[in-house]
């Protein structure tokens, strides 16, 4: 249902100004209820204010009935949701979602026929003690019995709980998704290496059984990307760039075909390092000139290994070429006035992320995700496409999935989602972390309030590699 990250085929479709119309709508019925709900605290019953405010709503409640069976609204974990679409409310609305979640109700739809007295008499009922309406019985019946025939209550759904058996699914499937990725690779690798001519068909299959992953639940994916591993780092680098690259063209809402073709060209930017030794890879100290030179080389290596596979395309040639060309510390050097292909920047971004957070074997310390967000940022407009670090940063948030974070109520919270507030995650919550960490089992959004403020929020991130973190038994 209402999970925001959720939608992102329905984006495409949707044109943007529909959308955002759409939710503007949605968002002033919400705030016209909110006033009803007070001026029903304020005045009786008869009360032109009161009246007022109540015909105002029904107004936009009619208006919004023209093209659908009833208005529905979600609340879901501090976030208000319009049908499948994150609504965005300041504070001053939060008292009113408060006032919903401690009566159980997790959402709430209007239908046709919908009249200004059944509206005041449910405010009058909301602004009753909650055990009115969250007591025993139904609330739907202790509404019927005030007349109210035109609002229908839903109770806080066990939808979290079945959400999160989804994901915990999801999830499973997201780790044959990476096993399978992983193995494509290096079966490619092999072949390239043994010179032998592979085809690129059940690479192919792979891509675009992960882009059908990513379209239905980008966050799976993205989660398992984040978990490092000292091992086969150029395998788990190539596998966790396609990730971040296919996530990104997902949510730029390119056509199917193209991220697949994306996803392909993320996989084997880094080909052409197929015959750099393993020595000069995962050197600990600096390269020598002769070394630093043959490193160079390998977007060049990897374009013409890819020219000679059959059936792949020319991006992602294109993209090998081009994924280390930015700036003037780009290279290969290329004469004149460039452009990198948009597939190029995309993968080169994808690239440098993965790069910044990924964990080598002689490096003690790997850069919390936080920390690589804020050097693209620093880094848009000279080495990278602004728009494309805008969409990324939007993508995974401030705090992406899998970062750690210190809270203000002395709790550690596990990135799980983003919300619509790029500040404000959905967290796992834990009670310390030393390696011996428990898991509460409550996740939480930090958009939840309380008493009209925010019930937690972030002081600060903690790096996994520091504090030992196994990651892989929160999101693997
Ligand atoms: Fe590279
Ligand atoms: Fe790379």
């Amino acid at each position: 249902m209402a999970d925001g990250h959720n939608d992102s085929r329905g984006d495409a479709r949707q044109s943007f100004y529909a959308r955002q119309q759409l939710i503007d709508s949605a968002r002033s019925a919400f705030q016209l209820l909110s006033a009803v709900m007070k001026n029903a605290a304020l005045y009786p019953e008869a009360h032109p204010f009161l009246l007022t405010s109540a015909d105002k709503f029904r107004g936009k409640v009619e208006q919004l009935l023209a093209s659908r069976k009833e208005v529905a609204f979600y609340l879901v974990g501090g976030e208000l949701f319009f049908e499948t679409f994150s609504i965005p409310i300041d504070q001053g609305l939060s008292l009113l979602m408060e006032q919903f979640s401690s009566r159980d109700i997790g959402g709430l739809a209007f239908k046709p026929g919908l009249t200004s007295p059944e509206l005041i008499r449910l405010a009058a009922l909301m602004n009753k003690e909650p055990e009115v309406l969250s007591g025993q019985g139904d609330s739907n019946d202790v509404i019927a019995k005030q007349g109210i025939t035109h609002i229908e209550l839903h109770r806080v759904l066990l939808v979290d709980k079945d959400a999160g058996n989804a994901i915990k699914e999801g999830k499973k499937k997201a780790s044959e998704m990476y096993k399978e990725a992983m193995d494509a690779v290096k079966e490619m690798v092999q072949a390239v290496q043994q010179e032998k001519v592979s085809s690129l068909r059940k690479m192919n299959t792979m891509v675009q059984s992960m882009v059908d992953y990513v379209l239905d639940n980008r966050d799976a994916l993205m989660g398992l990307s984040c978990i490092k591993m000292y091992d086969e780092y150029t395998f788990v680098h190539s596998v966790n760039t396609s990730i971040l690259a296919v996530s990104l063209g997902s949510f730029l809402s390119f056509e199917k075909q193209q991220i697949a073709a994306l996803g392909i060209a993320a996989l084997m930017h880094d080909i052409g390092k197929v015959d750099i030794p393993h020595e000069i890879i995962n050197k600990p100290g600096k390269l020598t000139f002769e070394e630093w030179e043959q490193v160079k080389r390998h977007p060049v290596e990897g374009a013409l290994l890819l020219a000679d596979v059959p059936g792949v395309s020319k991006l992602a040639m294109v993209a090998a070429f081009e994924h280390h060309q930015h700036g003037a510390q780009g290279y290969p050097r290329v004469e004149g006035d460039y452009q990198r292909h948009p597939f190029s920047q995309i993968v080169s971004l994808a690239d440098a992320y993965e790069a910044l957070t990924a964990a080598r074997v002689y490096y003690s310390a790997q850069m919390p995700a936080d920390q690589a967000i804020r050097i693209l940022l620093a880094k848009r407009g000279t080495v990278f496409n602004p728009i494309l670090v805008k969409a990324f940063v939007n993508m995974t948030g401030l705090f992406p999935i899998g970062t750690i974070l210190k809270l203000d109520t002395g709790e550690f919270g596990l990135v799980q989602h983003q919300t619509r507030d790029l500040m404000r995650p959905r967290v796992l919550l834990l009670t310390k972390f030393d390696g011996s960490e428990k898991e509460t089992g409550t996740e939480t959004s930090l958009l939840e309030t309380a008493g009209g403020k925010y019930k937690r929020s972030i002081v600060g991130t903690i790096n996994p590699h520091a504090m030992k973190i196994n990651l892989k038994k929160y999101l693997g």
